[in-house]
């Protein structure tokens, strides 16, 4: 196990007069505007919970006036005390972040649940993949609860294990070698596991360039899902030419595509994209442009590679955060990512106007399941000694996949 607690990342919390537990410094929360997410129901299915996770709660959780449930959610954390954590990402709404004991992107937050021996419960405002990286991460004793297990992520859904495992069985009959398996953070802990059995690794969108010379050195072509851009962004960067780079859609035979192409191929991307940062495009960074003199473009490089090419800069959520709160006052940036986080940077940087590039985007409509009711919920069963929606990777799978998360983590 990799992972050391002592450099984990400095981390965002929230207001130290709700929180006498914790010593670190603090940020505000800011205002948002949220919108209605959608429902989906894979999560339910595929782990066979039951009913939709509203149905699981009266429906008074959601009649209750805002001030009254955030004054009970208050309560009940101090209540809790140092047995619970309160882990919430970076897009969650406010409504939900007010109560993140840390804020981070994906990594940074399993990171941080696996620095939280003490605290036996973790609640992760997240996504699922989250909550099962962080259950992985975190110590035996410690169980990790999503607030509402609808809360997945599309990206995430377009790799099917099965399916990943079919496209490497092909390549394999075709007597492609050498190929080393990439899974991004945003996926499924079965597909961290079958990059551990097979010589793979996992990566997030702040190592991936580190990651790819890692593979490199290992094998001399990469098999990369779930997301075919931030694949295709990382390969340019690395000089592989785009024609030595072709896109395996599962729904087609060997990929869609030839068995020279296969064999000719330095990069294998898996046809998956993230619903949040593949919207945005060229034209909104040309209006961006026209509309503010002199605007710095900031995107997630999740986005398509034109759209990464046409901005000023790209990398992780941490990395956005970092570079415009780090930036002269006066500046002006044009954000190509997730809505909440980039009107909470407008809130909270005064001295810099921030707005997002697409200005009708929804937030993620899965991190927007998270709604303060099922914290609520989830918060008042933990607090009568019920621990619901716990998210458990079983072990064979956490096993395999702890390898493939440890060399990453072993990425200089
Ligand atoms: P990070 O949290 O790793 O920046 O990934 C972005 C994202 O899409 C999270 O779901
Ligand atoms: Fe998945 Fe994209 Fe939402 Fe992240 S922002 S959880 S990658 S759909």
């Amino acid at each position: 196990m990799v992972v050391n607690v002592a450099e984990a990342p400095a981390a965002e919390v929230a207001p130290a007069s709700r929180r006498p537990w914790l010593l670190s410094p603090q940020l505000e929360p800011a205002a948002c505007v949220p919108e209605e997410g959608v429902g989906a129901y894979d999560l339910l299915r595929r782990y066979g919970v039951g009913p939709l996770q509203q149905e699981r709660i009266p429906r008074a959780y959601f009649r209750m006036p805002a001030a009254e449930r955030d004054e009970k959610i208050w309560t009940l954390r101090h209540r809790l005390g140092e047995r619970l954590v309160i882990l919430g990402h970076h897009y969650q709404r406010d409504e939900v972040i007010q109560f993140a004991d840390f804020r981070g992107d994906s990594f940074k937050l399993s990171q941080l649940a696996a620095g939280r021996t003490e605290a036996e419960l973790i609640l992760f405002c997240g996504v699922h993949f989250m909550a099962e990286s962080a259950d992985i991460l975190s110590a035996p004793h410690q169980q990790v609860i999503l607030p509402n297990l609808e809360a997945g992520c599309s990206m995430a859904d377009m790799a099917k294990a099965d399916d990943v495992e079919a496209a490497w069985q092909a390549l394999a009959d075709l007597g492609v070698t050498g190929v080393v398996p990439i899974t991004y953070m945003n996926s499924a802990a079965a597909l961290k596991a079958f990059c551990g059995r097979n010589g793979g690794i996992v990566c997030t969108s702040s190592n991936a360039e580190r990651v790819f010379d890692w593979a490199f050195e290992r094998g001399e072509k990469l098999f990369f899902f779930p997301d075919e851009h931030l694949g295709r962004n990382t390969g340019v960067k690395k000089g592989i030419p785009l024609a030595k780079m072709v896109v395996w859609d599962p729904f087609r035979p060997l990929g869609g595509n030839t068995p020279e192409q296969l064999r000719e191929a330095t990069v294998i991307l898996w046809k998956g994209f993230c619903s949040v940062h593949a919207r945005f495009s060229v034209e909104q960074i040309a209006k961006a442009r026209a509309e503010h003199p002199g605007v710095n473009v900031i995107i997630h490089p999740e986005c398509r590679l034109e759209v990464v090419q046409a901005a000023d800069c790209d990398g992780s959520t941490e990395y956005i955060i970092d570079t415009i709160r780090d930036a002269p006052a006066g500046t002006i940036w044009a954000v190509g990512t997730e809505i909440n986080l980039v009107k909470r940077l407008d809130a909270e940087l005064p001295d810099k106007q921030v707005f997002c590039l697409d200005p009708v985007i929804c937030p993620c409509s899965t991190m927007y399941r998270v709604h303060p009711a099922y914290v609520l919920w989830a918060m008042e069963r933990l607090a009568a000694g019920e621990v619901v929606n716990r998210i458990a990777v079983d072990p064979d799978t956490a096993r395999d996949a702890l390898v493939a998360l440890d060399r990453m983590l072993s990425v200089p």
